[in-house]
């Protein structure tokens, strides 16, 4: 296989928590790419539950079964970090329509930063259609059961927070 580009994709995300509608995703990610690069970044918007550190950690122990797959943090622009990677493409999961005008601004906003940088979408399968990590968070802050929404060390780990 002398000379061929070896296919990365950095799939990015808050994953605060990893749910198993994002293990759907890298699974069916891991299987198109060479390699996929789990990247965390800080959502400036959004307040978080667990830190860089511990988001990591449950990523690592969720994707264990993933040869393929590392797990990283970034800061500054996405498009920046893709390219210091030699990755070419950004993968995104869509739940459902709600999710598209976000995603689709998103990837519109960095295509235009980088217009080598291609985002592809993959759909998870339709039973986490409403699994969200902030649900996950709001359901186990009310003491609700989560276990069939992330794996459960990742179960353990939020109900330790509350
Ligand atoms: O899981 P999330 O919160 O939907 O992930 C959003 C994330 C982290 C992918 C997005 O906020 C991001 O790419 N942040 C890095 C900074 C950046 O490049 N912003 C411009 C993107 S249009």
């Amino acid at each position: 296989m002398e000379g061929r580009v070896i296919k990365i994709a950095v799939y990015p995300g808050s994953f605060d928590p990893i749910t198993y509608g994002h293990i759907d995703i890298i699974e069916r990610a891991s299987s198109v790419f060479d390699k996929i690069i789990v990247a965390i970044s800080q959502n400036s918007e959004k307040a978080s539950l667990f830190t860089e550190i511990e988001r990591i950690d449950l990523i690592r122990a969720s994707t264990i079964g993933y040869p393929n797959v590392s797990v990283d943090h970034f800061r500054g622009l996405l498009v920046d970090y893709v390219q210091e990677k030699k990755a070419q493409s950004i993968i995104r999961g869509l739940r459902a329509i709600s999710d598209f005008e976000f995603e689709f601004r998103m990837a519109l906003m960095n295509r235009s930063l980088n217009e080598d940088v291609t985002t592809l979408f993959l759909m998870p399968h339709a039973k986490f259609t409403h699994v969200s990590s902030s649900l996950v968070r709001e359901v186990a802050k009310l003491h609700g059961d989560i276990t069939s929404l992330v794996p459960d060390h990742v179960a353990t780990a939020i109900q330790n927070k509350f």
